[in-house]
């Protein structure tokens, strides 16, 4: 089977995992060409990569070689920028969040759907082997009725990490702080665990920045299916923690630190076993570099095959708006001081 070419648009921090991904699947694909507005960015990654380096994206499109378009932007411009890569014919994904307006994300999934093309957005802890098994439970009914879900993202970003980016902590092209950059990885995995929510009751407030969004938010819900939960979301929580994702059922409950499985207790006393603690992700504890964009490149490759199966074309983009709904909620409850009922 003919290899897939993939293209990047932008050229900053996380194309380096996009990069890394895409060099991990070198049985199916190719990295061929980036793209950045800053010359300076594109020609670096460009000579790094060994890759063909555009500064005008339109010339990046019009590259035949490139079949799947990775969309690295300020998170603003990802449906303005996917949505031109979509109407060229390419197959895209999309950074998270998927956009940060819902208009935008309904735009490009309609301009996808008419140009008959796959699209998705990286979700790439739902990869992590912890979160994939306690999916399996809940799915396969082993936690009985689910009760309560609590995430927490208690991380520090410095104040010069604001600053290292014009767009960093903006309304305009962050579209919120803690929670849209940071947090939406574990809204995504709290609302996949627990089904989607129903109402939102949060509160928000800048703490510890010079930004004009959240550096903390915190928020309790309730789920569909009638379970309630909390999630915590902050920028100002020096040195910076394990994040965890508990879930608890009728029939019993998970704790995961990190996208790993550290707890599991089921009510009749079933055993697990124990090899499914066992983290299949290469382990950061030593070298930070080391993970990468190994989790990128399991959904880089799910996404492949999809393509390649021609089925559940834009699957994936509507997980991305379902993600970037949740925090929307999250957002307006906050702003009003009122519960918020989905959907917006
Ligand atoms: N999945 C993850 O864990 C993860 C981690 C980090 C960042 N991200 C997401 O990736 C996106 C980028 O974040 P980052 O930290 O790499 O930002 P960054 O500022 O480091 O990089 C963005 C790049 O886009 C370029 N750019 C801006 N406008 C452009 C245009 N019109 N055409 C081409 N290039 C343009 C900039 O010059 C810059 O090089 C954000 O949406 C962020 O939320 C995801």
């Amino acid at each position: 089977m003919k290899k897939l070419g993939f293209g990047i648009i932008g050229c900053g921090v996380i194309h380096h995992w996009h990069a890394d991904a895409i060099r991990r699947l070198a049985d199916v694909a190719d990295l061929v060409a980036v793209c950045d507005v800053a010359e300076d960015r594109a020609g670096a990654a460009a000579e790094k990569l060994g890759v063909t380096g555009y500064v005008n994206i339109s010339d990046f499109l019009a590259d035949g070689r490139i079949d799947i378009v990775t969309i690295a932007t300020p998170s603003g411009m990802h449906a303005d920028h996917a949505i031109e890569a979509v109407r060229r014919g390419k197959h895209v994904i999309v950074e998270k969040p998927f956009d940060i307006s819902l208009d935008q994300a309904d735009r490009l999934i309609a301009e996808a759907a008419d140009a008959d093309v796959f699209v998705t957005c990286i979700s790439q802890t739902r990869y992590a082997s912890g979160l994939k098994q306690l999916q399996e439970w809940i799915d396969a009914g082993k936690l009985g009725d689910l009760v309560y879900g609590e995430a927490t993202i208690k991380w520090y970003r410095s104040q010069e990490y604001y600053d290292s980016g014009d767009w960093r902590g903006t309304w305009a092209l962050d579209g919120g702080g803690a929670l849209m950059n940071q947090g939406i990885h574990y809204a995504d995995n709290l609302q996949r665990a627990m089904g989607k929510p129903k109402t939102v009751s949060a509160y928000a407030a800048t703490r510890g920045h010079r930004i004009e969004v959240e550096d903390i938010v915190t928020a309790s819900i309730v789920f569909e299916n009638g379970a309630l939960g909390s999630l915590t979301a902050t920028t100002s929580a020096y040195p910076g923690f394990q994040t965890t994702l508990e879930i608890f059922g009728t029939k019993g409950s998970v704790r995961i630190e990190n996208q790993e499985i550290v707890s599991v207790n089921f009510v009749d006393g079933e055993q697990y076993d124990s090899a499914l603690l066992q983290s299949d992700t290469p382990s950061t504890a030593s070298d930070p570099a080391a993970v990468g964009g190994y989790n990128h490149s399991l959904q880089f490759r799910e996404f492949i095959d999809t393509v390649q199966s021609g089925k559940d074309r834009l699957a994936g983009a509507l997980e991305g708006r379902t993600a970037l709904e949740f925090v929307l909620g999250v957002y307006q409850s906050a702003r009003t001081g009122q519960p918020v009922t989905f959907p917006l």
